[in-house]
């Protein structure tokens, strides 16, 4: 395929990438603004490479013409939660919100993949405006906790280097890791509870002081 029909496709992606993350953004800068805290940390996107595009047709035998109806993340934007609590609010905010429709959703929180990643999984549909009019694309969204980030960056980084054939003992110390950092994930919830509670209790004996 010629480079400008590839940009001819790929241009409503880095729209709605570009719209989204934009979007997200200032939903954490509203909130900051009102002093609230936010349940989105930050927010990245990116568009597909036309190399892993045509990677991905190869390994799924998806035919060049279908892929903005086969392949589902071409657009994706990534949602990083300091909580894991956060990462339902950010589920429900989606549900909820009136530019996106659900289209499929995979949890990989309650339910990690065999590598022990974890993260939220949503394919939503968006409309973007472009010279011909609206198009309706869909876009991926995942949804993880720091932790789970950090993780799910390093297993990539490992995976890509033995070419998906990593050590035996590097993926069962991989899974450990899942583990560790999904322990790490329930503590600093509890924990930050724990805090939040006492800030409560600081504020209403202050107040009945007065
Ligand atoms: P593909 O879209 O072909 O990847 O498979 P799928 O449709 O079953 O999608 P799935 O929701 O399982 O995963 C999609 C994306 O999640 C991947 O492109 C990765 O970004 C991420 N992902 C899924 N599994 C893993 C994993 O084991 N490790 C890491 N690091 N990322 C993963
Ligand atoms: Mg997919």
């Amino acid at each position: 395929m010629e480079i400008t029909m590839w940009r001819e496709i790929l241009n409503p992606y880095e729209l709605a990438v570009e719209e989204l993350t934009c979007k997200f953004n200032h939903l954490i800068k509203e909130h900051h603004d009102k002093g609230y805290y936010s349940s989105i940390e930050r927010v990245e996107g990116r568009v597909k490479k036309i190399s892993s595009i045509l990677d991905k047709c190869q390994k799924k035998d998806i035919s060049i013409n279908d892929v903005t109806t086969k392949i589902e993340d071409i657009a994706g934007i990534r949602i990083i939660c300091q909580f894991v609590e956060d990462i339902e609010r950010v589920v429900e905010l989606l549900h909820k919100r009136s530019d996106i429709q659900v289209k499929q959703e995979k949890d990989y929180v309650k339910e990690p993949k065999e590598s022990g990643y974890r993260s939220y999984h949503m394919i939503v549909w968006y409309t973007v405006e472009t010279m011909d009019g609206p198009k309706r694309i869909m876009v991926e969204i995942q949804i993880r906790t720091v932790a789970m980030d950090f993780w799910a960056s390093l297993e990539h980084k490992i995976n890509y280097k033995f070419e998906g054939n990593a050590p035996q003992h590097i993926k069962e110390e991989l899974i450990e890791c899942s583990e560790m950092i999904a322990n790490l994930d329930a503590k600093m919830l509890s924990l930050n509870e724990e805090i939040l509670e006492i800030e409560a209790q600081q504020k209403a004996e202050k107040a009945a002081r007065k």
